[in-house]
């Protein structure tokens, strides 16, 4: 069977960029026969951006409660917590020792800070932890422990994948015939995955026109707020100076980007159209909230329900965990004795 596998990181709320970048394509792959889901919040990723356990803790409630309400069947998926699933950092560490310095050296995330401490001419690595300089191995464990061929991100995880394959290819090379000698089968230890792009969406825009990002600070948050605090939001999406009746251009427009993501292809022209012809912003503000609304609306119920009941979320991650860990303790199992770290007997 193939495996689709995502995750999410616990620092924050989630918003419609992670609706539409990752949880809307994982939850619609998941429902295809012959697929084998595993879903997770990546709470050992947010340690790395977040030091408030407050906040590490109330996003793991909010992205779990947020799966379930997309539509997530924990009876179909795999849904559990990273840190429930103790081979994640054991393979971390085995990835460790075959990947090279410069590739990490290479990642946009750690890139990004250098060049910000450069800019305002510090140390290039001050105020940098080890942590997220070491993100894409923690990842690549993340997809390796499952050998998951497909996984739907947003395309800012595009390069993150990328590494993954490279750690495996280089694994595959050094320890592939002792994998095959260890586990008695006949092929590599690792598949090479894939990121599953949805290029209608690959990158959606937040309220400035920026990537939508917990780090910009321009969200749109999917349930918190409610129905209230998304109409606010929306009014919020800076759009250009144009007066009801001029002409707009809808390509250079994210308010039509963000629609776009929602609407199916004849909703888009018509839109498209109108404000070719010189719909008022406003205007095309609430058809934005009424199409987004209409999509979200009975799974906000579902949510409000759910993030009140901790005690059942929890139940059914520690459910997922088991599950997960039946798949990769003896996959790693093998690994650790491919590399030499087996039984004396
Ligand atoms: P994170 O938590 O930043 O984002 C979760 C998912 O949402 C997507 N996304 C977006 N997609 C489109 N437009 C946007 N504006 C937007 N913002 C976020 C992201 O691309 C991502 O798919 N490192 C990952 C979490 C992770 C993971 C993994 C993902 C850890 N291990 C293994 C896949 C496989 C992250 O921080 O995503």
């Amino acid at each position: 069977g193939r495996r689709v596998l995502t995750g999410i990181t616990t620092s924050g709320t989630p918003h419609l960029g992670n609706y539409v970048g990752a949880i809307r394509p994982a939850i619609d792959a998941s429902r295809q026969d012959a697929v084998e889901s595993f879903f997770f919040l990546a709470d050992y990723h947010a340690l790395i951006k977040c030091d408030d356990p407050q906040r590490v803790r109330r996003s793991r409630l909010e992205i779990a409660a947020t799966w379930l309400a997309c539509g997530l069947d924990a009876d179909r998926v795999v849904f559990y917590r990273q840190s429930d699933i103790r081979e994640i950092p054991e393979l971390t560490w085995l990835l460790t020792c075959v990947t090279a310095k410069g590739l990490l050296n290479r990642a946009h995330a750690y890139k990004a800070a250098v060049d910000q401490n450069l800019a305002g001419g510090e140390d290039a690595d001050a105020g940098v932890t080890a942590g997220l300089y070491m993100y894409p191995v923690l990842m690549a464990a993340d997809i390796l422990a499952f050998n998951a061929h497909r996984v739907p991100v947003g395309r800012d995880q595009i390069q993150h994948i990328e590494m993954a394959r490279d750690i495996a290819q280089r694994f595959n090379h050094l320890h592939g015939a002792a994998y095959r000698a260890a586990s008695g089968s006949d092929r590599e230890p690792f598949v090479l995955p894939e990121a599953v792009i949805d290029e209608s969406v690959a990158t959606l825009p937040g309220l400035d026109g920026r990537k939508m990002s917990k780090s910009y600070d321009n969200t749109i948050p999917l349930f918190e707020g409610g129905v209230r605090h998304l109409r606010e939001s929306i009014a919020r999406i800076v759009t250009d100076s144009r007066a009801p009746g001029e002409p707009k251009n809808p390509d250079g427009s994210h308010l039509f980007a963000i629609y776009r993501a929602f609407a199916s292809a004849g909703e888009a022209q018509a839109l498209h159209a109108a404000l070719t012809g010189g719909l008022a912003w406003g205007e095309a503000k609430r058809i934005l909230f009424e199409r987004v609304e209409s999509e979200i609306a009975p799974m906000r119920e579902r949510y409000d329900t759910l993030i009140a009941r901790p005690d059942t979320l929890e139940d059914i991650l520690r459910h997922g965990a088991d599950k997960a860990r039946a798949v990769a303790a003896p996959f790693v199992a093998h690994l650790r004795d491919a590399v030499g770290l087996s039984d004396f007997r």
